[in-house]
């Protein structure tokens, strides 16, 4: 999006990207979840959390629910707030990749476009990971029991019932929480970070 403020200049960093990545010995990056209500991202995105963290990594988690408590506590879901929503985090999400951060962030993004925004944000730093579950299993899941009370026609707009969710094409990685216990996934994300983020110690070859 274009600034809507004139008169505005930007201000650079003395601290080169590579400098804090070689510090961390890992890159900064989005591990973008995308997927149902219930298809597993903030579990996914908590567990990831944790074993990066032990492992020393600096990674983050922004989660939808707990976002719109704060940042977008005044967004609904209307496909006009999701989009702008989507477009705050996807900016934020962008800022703590170039802070150096693996940052994992968990909504339901249920519009391509909004997902593509996010991903010019971050550029190549962006990793779309859709946690894949079909609608059936999350309805049978359904933690929140959100999918009942939107099946009763309480909740409006409710993803999957009576608002889209448009697929990824192709993401680079997908997490098939319908088949896979929460280990499992796990260790997918891992092993595709160690591939994808993580540099060679410095007495390690390349
Ligand atoms: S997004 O579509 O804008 O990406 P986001 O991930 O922030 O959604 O929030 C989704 C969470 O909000 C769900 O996990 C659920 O707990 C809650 N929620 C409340 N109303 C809805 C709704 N109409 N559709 C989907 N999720 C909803």
């Amino acid at each position: 999006m274009n600034a809507k403020a004139t008169n505005i200049f930007e201000v650079h960093s003395r601290i080169d990207r590579n400098v804090r990545e070689d510090r961390n010995r890992h890159k900064g990056g989005v591990l973008w979840l995308t997927g149902l209500s219930g298809a597993g991202k903030s579990t996914l995105a908590i567990e990831v959390e944790r074993a990066l963290f032990a492992e020393g990594y600096h990674v983050y988690v922004l989660d939808g629910d707990n976002l719109r408590h704060g940042l977008n506590s005044n967004l609904g879901f209307s496909h006009e707030d999701r989009t702008e929503n989507i477009r705050r985090v996807g900016e934020v999400a962008a800022l703590f990749a170039e802070a150096g951060f693996v940052c994992v962030s968990a909504f339901i993004s249920p519009y391509r476009a909004d997902r593509e925004s996010a991903r010019e944000a971050a550029g190549e730093s962006f990793h779309e990971i859709h946690v894949q579950a079909d609608l059936a299993t999350c309805e049978s899941r359904d933690p929140k029991g959100l999918y009942e009370r939107a099946r009763r026609g309480e909740i409006p707009d409710f993803t999957g019932i009576s608002a889209p969710y448009e697929e990824p094409e192709t993401p680079e990685l997908v997490v098939d929480t319908g088949s896979l216990d929460i280990a499992q996934s796990v260790a997918i994300v891992l092993d595709y970070v160690a591939l994808n983020l993580t540099l060679s110690k410095p007495n390690e070859k390349a």
